[in-house]
């Protein structure tokens, strides 16, 4: 029986039931909810540019294959073969005419078909048998800018409509100009003692933790220009549909600058004006902004470092993370690569930045093995510029100043939603306005 989780999510007063952060039931509850409900970012269009290249990862708990078949179209399969069970591709990349399962030797083309298996005229000889009702089991697939998203909900609506206006803030990445972006080979992974919605909560609108846990890093790699800024000055918090995007105006190229490399801040401000012409003044701002966004349901990303990552279920209390280096298309070999170096050093397992983040969020996580601890509500109740006016258009649920608890509030409530919906019917969009 599925458990009531609005009850335990009190959105307008800022408290938050512990229980969604170590309960298993509820844990299994979200794999059906919300995995195997939303659309998930798989891939970047870039990592499977031709016939034959593949990755492997996770919609929830759910084993994928990502791969590009030979009329080009791009398929997402369980990795789960249909005769027993078996994995059918177990790297994590690569390029391959047809995954041939270790077991018994069924062999599926890049469209997820099951082409043919050996002693073949057993299946042949077998009445009711037809080879056409047993390939990997297939996902919906669509595109957004370079960024592949998959489902295994046929009710679920386009990606278009799930992500509405959110595309405005994610264009401010992936549509700077007309070569588009694509992402640096190779996928960091790695493990992490933590609920999934710990850096989820943290992407979609926790800049208030940087102040402190990245006091030290920030100042060491921004010591010429005096440390972080962040203030609710010329600052917001954006929520459309879950998504969420906390950026300041004031501060630009903050997070670029972070990095502590002069030359990606140098290009930043040598393609501003142009992209100001594309997007308008207030996005070119955004861009290398003291900022983060996430996807709901765990899928963030940090404008300016450009690392983009997935933070996947692995049980209540465990979460690998996949993460990645976007870069523009157009930036010389020497700049990707200074990009690649700079997010190595910042948000990578050893990076000085992620490692503060991971060690804060599995301590939250483990303490709930206590049987006190975690009978205990958790304030997100920060709401300084309750009320106060924005001045500019800006799509979504806006607030006023990037300091306080709004997306991540909004973030719980869309949680909620899902938890409790029958079906796609119950859970509201917002109309697309920009
Ligand atoms: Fe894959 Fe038998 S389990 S061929
Ligand atoms: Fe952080």
């Amino acid at each position: 029986m599925s458990m009531n989780i609005k009850s335990l999510i009190d959105h307008e007063n800022g408290l938050i039931d512990r229980r969604i952060f170590w309960d298993n039931a509820i844990y299994q509850q979200e794999l059906k909810q919300i995995f195997a409900r939303c659309w998930h970012f798989v891939a970047h269009e870039s990592q499977v540019k031709s016939f034959g290249d593949f990755i492997t990862t996770y919609i929830g708990e759910d084993a994928v294959i990502v791969a590009r078949a030979k009329d080009k179209s791009i398929n997402v399969m369980l990795n789960s073969c249909p005769h027993r069970g078996n994995k059918v591709c177990f790297a994590g990349e690569g390029k391959i005419r047809s995954f041939v399962c270790n077991y018994h030797g069924w062999a599926f083309g890049l469209d997820g078909k099951l082409n043919g298996m050996p002693e073949n005229q057993l299946y042949d000889n077998t009445e009711g048998f037809d080879k056409s009702d047993w390939g990997l089991h297939k996902a919906r697939v669509e595109t957004y800018k370079g960024l592949v998203f998959a489902t295994f909900d046929e009710e679920a609506p386009s990606l278009g409509d799930y992500l509405g206006d959110f595309r405005w803030y994610m264009d401010a990445i992936l549509d700077i100009d007309d070569k588009g972006t694509e992402f640096i080979p190779g996928t960091t992974r790695s493990l992490l003692k933590c609920n999934w919605k710990y850096p989820a909560d943290n992407f979609v609108g926790d800049i208030y933790h940087a102040l402190w846990t990245h006091l030290s890093a920030a100042e060491s790699t921004l010591k010429s220009s005096g440390g972080i800024h962040v203030s609710n000055e010329n600052s917001y918090q954006s929520s459309v549909n879950g998504h969420g995007w906390e950026f300041s105006l004031a501060n630009n190229f903050g997070n670029a600058a972070t990095m502590g490399d002069k030359e990606i801040v140098k290009y930043l401000r040598s393609r501003e004006e142009k992209i100001s012409q594309r997007l308008g003044s207030v996005r070119a701002k955004m861009i290398g902004s003291v900022a983060s966004g996430a996807i709901f349901p765990n899928f963030a990303f940090l404008p300016g470092y450009l690392t983009f990552r997935t933070f996947l279920p692995k049980g209540p209390m465990e979460t690998e993370l996949h993460s990645w280096t976007l870069v523009p298309s157009e930036a010389s070999d020497e700049i990707k690569d200074r990009w690649r170096l700079g997010a190595m050093r910042t948000f990578s397992p050893s990076g000085i930045l992620e490692m503060d983040d991971g060690e804060n969020w599995e301590h939250a996580t483990i303490g709930n093995s206590g049987y006190v601890t975690r009978n205990q509500k958790l304030c997100y109740q920060m709401n300084p510029t309750k009320g106060e006016s924005i001045p500019i258009d800006l799509p979504g649920i806006v607030t006023k100043g990037q300091l306080n608890d709004a997306n991540q509030r909004l973030f719980f409530k869309r949680y909620a939603e899902f938890m409790d919906a029958k079906s796609w019917a119950d859970i509201p969009l917002a109309k697309p306005q920009f």
